[in-house]
């Protein structure tokens, strides 16, 4: 008789395996969640096959049971920030290919399934992060600006880099979905396992989910039904084209958490949850929440904050603990999902980790923070057998030098440094360097500022030698 959830020690509970709808088996709990790595580079923001050999190599021999690339975006005209892969026209074609199909072989040269998250920023694209033209707007199911603070620096700021969103026309909605197919295409061809759709943290087609950026009142809004169309259509018209093996994921809100009776509200959230877990196309959900505009969930709270310093004992209380979405995941729970569940956030511990799992609240744990201060974590603590259950817990998430962003007075610039320090320490493990965890605030926008100049300054020169012909080798007269 198979042992019952009670009888397994933690590290058997992250240990066992699951089988996705798909029939993709992932080896243990754990998922690498998506974070853009920011390391793509201008004009074509292809993977970029070096830096990513580095990461995704450490990453790949980490003994997770799954890793989602960070998001790739699907329209180079918007980017999310400066560096995300793109997914562009001339991605299916050589040598763009090549590149992608050498990221998923060194993504999964360990033996963990990868795929790939794909997502479009909507109206949260940042002006010069792709080759969106000064003149041209944001895209959002309506036209709702960003809000980040009251002060007129604030709000001039983010009319600088945000400005006022369009709302979307019908051909707009239609060619996303087109370029959401695009993407998957070209990350099936590249050999990944599958595609998460980002319906999450506030971009598009978490602006779709949401009543404060969705005040359509066609097909694609005015009711929670309609306001899941667009997502309810990628995710038909992709699975159609990509049958199983493929894996067809989504990443979602449990809510927006902003002011009450505002933005997504949790019955809403779990109604979309119970949607995608019955329709019989995808293969796990991933729940999250909060988005940039609102920093009121855990998620958002927890970069200064102390959030353990020792593992807790197995099974303390029937609630799990760790987790920033609890309550939304003991909801979703109650609706016995037929498929697995990944609730990301805020774990940290081997046990709380495992008592989520045996709690049935989850079926999958991400990890994302943690994947980047150690990027091998699984392997070397939480799936150690060598390390007691007391020990075996991830280093905290807090950023040094928080102070720092209280001096900025721009709240867009201020508010988005502590997820800066996150980018800079993947930076680092793309070029080979390890990560480091106790650089401030301070020092890390230093280091990024001097790296930005001597790259300006490299390029610049480039640029002259060039064009006085410098390069160019001394032709022989006959
Ligand atoms: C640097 C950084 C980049 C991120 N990028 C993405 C992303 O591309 N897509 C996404 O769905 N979530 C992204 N996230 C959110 C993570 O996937 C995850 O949901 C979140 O960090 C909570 O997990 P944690 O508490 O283990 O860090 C990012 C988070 C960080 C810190």
């Amino acid at each position: 008789m198979a042992p019952q959830p009670s009888e397994l020690t933690s590290i058997d509970t992250l240990e066992t395996p699951v089988k996705l709808p798909c029939g993709l088996v992932l080896p243990n709990r754990l998922v690498k969640c998506p974070m853009q790595e920011t390391l793509a580079q201008a004009p074509t923001f292809d993977p970029p096959v070096e830096t990513f050999s580095n990461l995704y190599t450490k990453w790949g021999r980490a003994n997770y049971g799954l890793i989602i690339t960070g998001q790739v975006q699907v329209d180079i005209r918007f980017l999310s920030v400066p560096g995300d892969v793109v997914t562009h026209e001339h991605s299916l074609e050589s040598p763009y290919i090549d590149a992608w199909k050498r990221w998923a072989s060194i993504s999964k040269a360990g033996g963990s399934p990868c795929i790939v998250q794909l997502a479009h920023p909507g109206r949260m694209s940042a002006a010069g992060a792709g080759v969106r033209p000064a003149d041209m707007p944001t895209m959002c199911p309506s036209s709702v600006p960003v809000v980040l603070g009251d002060t007129w620096l604030d709000k001039l700021a983010l009319d600088k880099v945000l400005g006022t969103p369009k709302a979307m026309t019908i051909e707009e909605i239609d060619n996303v979905v087109e370029l959401f197919k695009h993407g998957a295409r070209v990350a099936h061809t590249a050999g990944f396992q599958g595609i998460q759709l980002h319906g999450a943290h506030g971009f598009l087609l978490s602006q779709f989910l949401s009543p404060h950026t969705n005040r359509r009142t066609d097909d694609y809004g005015g009711t929670p039904e309609k306001r899941m169309a667009l997502l309810k259509r990628l995710v038909t018209e992709i699975r159609a084209e990509h049958p199983a093996p493929f894996c067809l994921a989504v990443k979602l809100n449990s809510a927006d958490y902003m002011d009450a009776g505002q933005g997504l509200q949790q019955e809403e959230g779990l109604e979309q949850v119970r949607w995608l877990v019955t329709c019989g196309m995808v293969d796990f959900v991933e729940v999250s929440g909060g988005n940039a505009e609102n920093k009121t969930s855990g998620l958002h709270q927890s970069f200064g904050k102390k959030t353990m310093d020792r593992a807790p004992a197995k099974k303390e209380s029937t609630r799990i603990r760790e987790s920033f979405f609890t309550e939304f995941a003991e909801k979703v729970q109650a609706m016995k999902s037929p498929v697995p569940i990944q609730l990301s956030g805020g774990f940290r511990s081997r046990n709380g980790m495992a008592d989520a799992v045996d709690s049935g609240v989850c079926q999958l744990i991400g990890l994302g923070r943690s994947a980047v201060l150690e990027p091998e974590l699984p392997r070397e603590i939480i799936l150690n057998r060598d390390i007691a259950d007391d020990d075996a817990f991830a280093r905290s998430h807090i950023v040094r030098g928080q102070w720092f962003a209280n001096l900025i007075p721009v709240k867009v610039v201020g508010s988005s440094l502590g997820i800066q320090f996150f980018y800079h320490n993947m930076r680092r493990l793309g070029k080979g360097l390890a990560s480091d965890p106790d650089m401030s605030i301070p020092k890390v926008i230093l280091v990024d500022t001097l790296e930005t100049l001597r790259a300006g300054l490299t390029t610049t020169l480039s640029r002259i030698l060039q064009s006085l012909n410098f390069y160019r080798r001394p032709q022989k007269v006959d």
